[in-house]
């Protein structure tokens, strides 16, 4: 018999036993989801601290802010091993240093700090600034845009896209198939096909990439990868290609998506907006806000190590849990009025980038970039408004992503 059914019934019966409310919670295929991710994932809270979902292989689902900072903190109880929890046939990737547990995670999230470090981002700034620049003159030319299409998912891959050794003549390009993952689940791609295509296809970009880094080293993180050692050795190729791997597909879709969930609040708050030009110092806030609202990645994942008991319920080895970071972000515990958008609100505790040892190692790099999109956009365009959203959905994986977000330059006409 399938040993994962087996598991599931297992739990099931453990969560009913222990008074857990079970639920099914299913991101992957309920199609509520795919309107309103983040308003779904909040409303979880009402079921409980802990659930059971019965959703694809049954999972426990953590809804508090305290509950999710210690298990994320606790690399010894709980495994980082799988990334697609609430998959019913889970691709079969293994990301380096997201995946791995001690102790070789933390060998390889020293090795990779210096390239996201404060320095580094800084030296990038340059560059956003004048992305965002180019980018917001071209809207304004227009008069409208896709802010996803044409603002959101540009800036990060022209800031980041060269760092990583590949051409930003081909950005459209590459961000498509690298954000291909997101757009597949197991109503459109039941067997898993599409997304193992998706993810080869990365994967050969960065063996051109690593070949000929090999050959003549440049300036980037491939050349940088493959001069660095773990434990005395070098790294190899294959961990080379996983680490550049990991880096593409975290820079891209996540910080467009916060980007895009923020701009679509701006939009609707014209007090908010004016604000901005007139006390530019409240931006480092409201990107905090809108991470705390808007969390790019709203569950992450863990696997219960050993038999343990979590308050009281009976949590076997194996067991799965997903962990509700957008939930926890508006844990009235930890957040007074916690639908408010507040800039302004201290101290800043939001889960928006995880906890813990596994906590995002670019939260600098995705910090920085959506300032400054506050803050050279605004500079140019200080009025705009939402346009026809009919076309609306919502890509849903590990990742959260609008699909698209029209948005006019100006200010809407009086009715
Ligand atoms: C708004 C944008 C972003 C958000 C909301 C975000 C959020 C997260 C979250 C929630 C995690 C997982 C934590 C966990 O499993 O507990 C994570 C991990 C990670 N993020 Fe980000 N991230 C963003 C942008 C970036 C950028 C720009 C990079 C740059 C390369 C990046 C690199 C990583 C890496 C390498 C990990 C794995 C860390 C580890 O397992 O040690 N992220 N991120």
């Amino acid at each position: 018999m399938n040993q994962a059914i087996v598991a599931s019934a297992d739990a099931e019966a453990r969560a009913r036993a222990a008074g857990v409310p079970i639920v099914d919670f299913d991101p992957e295929s309920d199609p509520a989801f795919k309107a309103d991710p983040l308003g779904m994932i909040l409303a979880a809270q009402r079921y409980g601290d802990v659930f059971y979902s019965t959703a694809a292989r049954g999972f426990w689902v953590v809804t508090r802010h305290e509950l999710c900072r210690m298990i994320s903190q606790d690399l010894e109880a709980y495994s980082n091993r799988e990334t697609f929890t609430f998959y019913r046939n889970p691709p079969p990737i293994f990301h380096i240093p997201a995946n791995l547990d001690p102790p070789d995670h933390g060998k390889i999230r020293r090795l990779i700090g210096p390239l996201l470090s404060a320095a580094v981002v800084r030296k990038l700034e340059e560059r956003a600034r004048a992305s965002v620049a180019k980018i917001a003159e071209e809207v304004i030319a227009r008069g409208h845009c896709d802010f996803m299409a044409d603002v959101a998912l540009r800036i990060p891959a022209e800031v980041f896209l060269e760092h990583m050794g590949l051409p930003l003549d081909r950005a459209d390009e590459i961000t498509a198939t690298r954000l291909l993952p997101g757009k597949l689940n197991a109503s459109n791609d039941p067997d898993g096909t599409q997304l193992a295509a998706a993810v080869a296809a990365v994967r050969e970009m960065f063996e051109e990439v690593v070949a000929e880094r090999r050959r003549r080293p440049a300036d980037d993180i491939p050349s940088y990868l493959l001069s660095q050692t773990v434990d005395g050795k070098p790294l190899t190729d294959e961990e080379v290609l996983q680490l550049c791997h990991t880096l593409l597909g975290t820079s891209l879709g996540t910080t467009a998506s916060t980007m895009t969930f923020m701009f679509q609040r701006l939009a609707g708050e014209p007090e908010l907006r004016r604000s901005i030009n007139e006390t530019p110092e409240i931006v480092k806030g409201l990107v905090e806000e809108a991470l705390r609202c808007y969390p790019a990645i709203p569950m992450v994942s863990r696997t219960v190590r050993s038999d343990r008991d979590f308050h009281g319920i009976p949590w076997k080895e194996g067991d799965r849990l997903v962990l509700l970071l957008s939930a926890a972000n508006a844990d009235l515990d930890v957040f007074p009025e916690p639908n408010q958008f507040d800039p302004d609100r201290r101290p800043v505790r939001h889960l928006g980038f995880g906890a813990g040892p596994h906590r995002c190692a670019g939260s600098l790099l995705a910090q920085m970039e959506l300032r400054v999109l506050v803050e050279e956009w605004h500079r140019r365009i200080p009025d705009y408004y939402v346009g026809d959203l009919s076309e609306l959905t919502h890509e849903v994986s590990v990742a959260v992503r609008m699909t698209t977000l029209p948005l006019v330059v100006g200010a809407p006409a009086a009715q």
